[in-house]
């Protein structure tokens, strides 16, 4: 009988993480941790305070070394990168953090243009205007330029976090809890966030979460982390209906009362 025809190749994966284990001293983080993040997709990380998730993500800019593991980065195995190295894999990468991280003393222009001044010093003062300020418009933020960080809102806060973070056009963009602290309206506003980021740039993103709203609201696809591994994974839909009893249990906090 003729083989099947092979499926059309799929692109590969942005990053890809194989078999990864990491431990601090005798206490076991991560204990084989598989996972793939398509282009152009979302990828939210799932799972409890403590569980490894942040750990995980610095993996991904070599910000910690695996005990073993691979950790490829478009196309690289970036765990053997020396400094120089990994400095060009991290151009790569925007990162949104959980307190927005802005320079209170800046106004949104000097914050937003703070990476071009640092990686782009051929640029003149207009083309960094503009390039902001496109920046800012696809964050769906206008004429905040002369503000500071104590003028806006938590929502708009995150919004020039990420204005920030897409400067210097990152193919992926990493987000540590981008929601946590946060009231339900900030939220809504910070998940439509990551949704137009992904619709208006194509950006690649991975988004580390524990709360379960935000995270079926984002994702193409989800990865819950337990005890050192992912337990499951999948799109939302195959998520929600998890055999997996530590999903289960998880998932229950917010299914149950909703
Ligand atoms: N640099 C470090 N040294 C020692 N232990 C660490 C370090 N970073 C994280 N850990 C431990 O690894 C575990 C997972 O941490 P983390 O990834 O921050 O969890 P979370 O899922 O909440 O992001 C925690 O027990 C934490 O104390
Ligand atoms: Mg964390």
């Amino acid at each position: 009988m003729a083989a099947p025809a092979p499926a059309a190749a799929a692109a590969p994966p942005i990053i890809q993480i194989v078999d990864l284990h990491k431990s601090f001293g005798d206490h076991q983080v991560l204990t084989g941790i598989n996972v793939e993040v398509p282009p152009g997709s979302t990828l939210v990380i799932l799972g409890g305070s403590g569980s490894g998730k942040t750990v995980l993500m610095k993996h991904m800019i070599g910000l910690l070394k695996p005990d073993s593991g691979q950790v490829i980065v478009d196309g690289e195995d970036i765990v053997p990168f020396g400094p120089e190295a990994l400095e060009r894999v991290r151009r790569k990468f925007g990162m949104v953090f959980q307190a927005a991280a802005l320079f209170d003393s800046m106004n949104v222009y000097e914050n937003v243009s703070f990476p071009l001044r640092e990686h782009r010093k051929e640029l003149g003062e207009e083309e960094m205007r503009a390039l902001v300020k496109e920046k800012l418009s696809i964050v769906g933020l206008k004429n905040v330029e002369h503000k500071f960080p104590a003028d806006l809102s938590g929502g708009m806060r995150k919004r020039v976090g990420l204005a920030r973070a897409i400067v210097l056009d990152p193919k992926i963009v990493l987000y540590d809890e981008p929601t946590t602290g946060l009231d339900p309206i900030t939220t809504d506003y910070v998940d439509e966030m990551i949704l137009d980021a992904k619709r208006e740039l194509g950006v690649t993103s991975v988004v580390i979460s524990h709360d379960i709203a935000s995270a079926f609201k984002v994702a193409d696809n989800i990865a819950f982390l337990s005890q050192g591994v992912i337990v499951d994974q999948g799109p939302p839909a195959k998520l929600r209906h998890s055999e997996h009893p530590a999903v289960k249990v998880f998932l229950q906090t917010w299914f149950g009362k909703n």
